[in-house]
């Protein structure tokens, strides 16, 4: 039987992660902290070790025999730029070296974000080889964090995945969205010309990590000559091939409950910089970061997050189970099934 290694398991993706990886047959062991919700982990059967991403010796013990580690822990929204960079860059590489310290280095695979690549221009799709450029303070984190794992490539056998926007069972950033539009049938856009996005489901993003587990390509090691050079082996975007941008999503949210007409309002500038502005300002007093700020404003305001599924196609034979649609349907229903909306 298969040992995986899952931090950040008690979170929106390492749930969904975790519940395949059981489903499958897989023995699974979670990284948690003490104060980590992890009544649904004991519920699946996995096991868990308590520990911190700052302390490699723990780790080197926490992921020992593991045959794969998933690295999913991360910060999504924080207070300060130094707080992003600590977790998903210097935790990521903590990682890492606990990988290559192991006898026997597992297959580490990276929950990087398509923000660590960076948009691209409209009407074009961003491929793994072209070159990253992050816009927000988050994204570079993300990427520092790749760079870390890089680092141990001629040691720990390691793939990073991006993925776009994450969808489906505990998800919560996009919850106030569904329950606007299921409540009042108004959905925010916060800009005139909202970027396409790159969308995945939890659950098809849970069935490819294993597949890039399984099979995927290997980063290459970052030799001194390199510089700063970029490697596309080894990197997958995760993603749908349908791209909708944000009012289009509201209007597909509607439909997922019952709603013939959403009102997209679309905010003018400045006024959605005030807003993620007073908001930022708000969690600072009450030291809680909201997924509504600054640095999430940079990046609803880019040209484009469209990205190619393609090399996670071609090398992993991977499709998402469902459709766009019927998979908002489902977070839909589930977010209903569940009390939550
Ligand atoms: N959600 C998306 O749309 C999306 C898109 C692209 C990429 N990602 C990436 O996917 C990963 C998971 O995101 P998510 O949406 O599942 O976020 P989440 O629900 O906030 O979960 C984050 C997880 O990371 C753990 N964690 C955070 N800081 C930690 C630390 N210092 N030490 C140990 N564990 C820590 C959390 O543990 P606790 O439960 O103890 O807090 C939690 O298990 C992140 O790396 C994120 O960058 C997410």
């Amino acid at each position: 039987m298969k040992r995986a290694f899952v931090t950040g398991a008690s979170g929106f993706v390492g749930r969904n992660l975790v519940q395949r990886l059981v489903q499958q047959g897989f023995q699974v062991r979670c990284l948690v902290r003490a104060s980590s919700s992890v009544r649904f982990l004991r519920r699946m059967g996995a096991e868990l070790c308590y520990g911190s991403l700052n302390d490699g010796r723990c780790l080197c013990d926490a992921m020992a025999e593991s045959d794969w580690v998933f690295h999913v822990a991360g910060l999504t929204q924080a207070l300060r730029r130094d707080e992003l960079m600590r977790v998903n860059s210097e935790g990521a590489g903590q990682i890492a070296m606990a990988c290559s310290r192991q006898a026997q280095p597992p297959v580490l695979v990276l929950v990087s974000s398509l923000a660590a690549a960076g948009p691209c221009l409209r009407g074009r799709v961003r491929s793994e080889a072209d070159r990253p450029a992050p816009i927000s303070h988050y994204g570079h984190s993300k990427r520092a964090g790749e760079l870390a794992v890089q680092r141990y490539a001629d040691r720990v056998p390691v793939t990073v995945l991006r993925p776009g926007v994450v969808f489906g069972p505990w998800g919560r950033a996009m919850l106030p969205a569904f329950r606007a539009i299921a409540r009042l049938g108004v959905h925010l856009v916060p800009t005139f010309a909202p970027p396409p996005l790159s969308m995945i489901h939890a659950e098809d993003l849970a069935d490819l990590l294993i597949l890039a587990a399984q099979r995927g390509q290997r980063l290459q090691p970052i030799r001194a000559e390199d510089g700063n050079s970029n490697h596309a082996q080894g990197y997958y975007f995760a993603c749908d091939d349908q791209y909708p941008d944000y009012a289009e999503l509201g209007r597909m949210i509607g439909r997922s409950v019952g709603r013939s007409g959403v009102f997209c309002w679309h905010l003018a500038d400045p006024f959605p910089w005030m807003v993620a502005g007073s908001i930022e300002l708000v969690s600072r007093i009450r030291r809680h970061a909201e997924i509504v700020n600054v640095d999430k404003m940079r990046e609803a305001h880019a040209s484009s997050w469209a990205s190619s599924p393609l090399a996670a196609r071609q090398d992993l034979d991977f499709r998402p189970a469902m459709g766009l649609a019927e998979r908002i349907q489902a977070t839909s229903d589930w977010y209903r099934q569940n009390g939550w909306m």
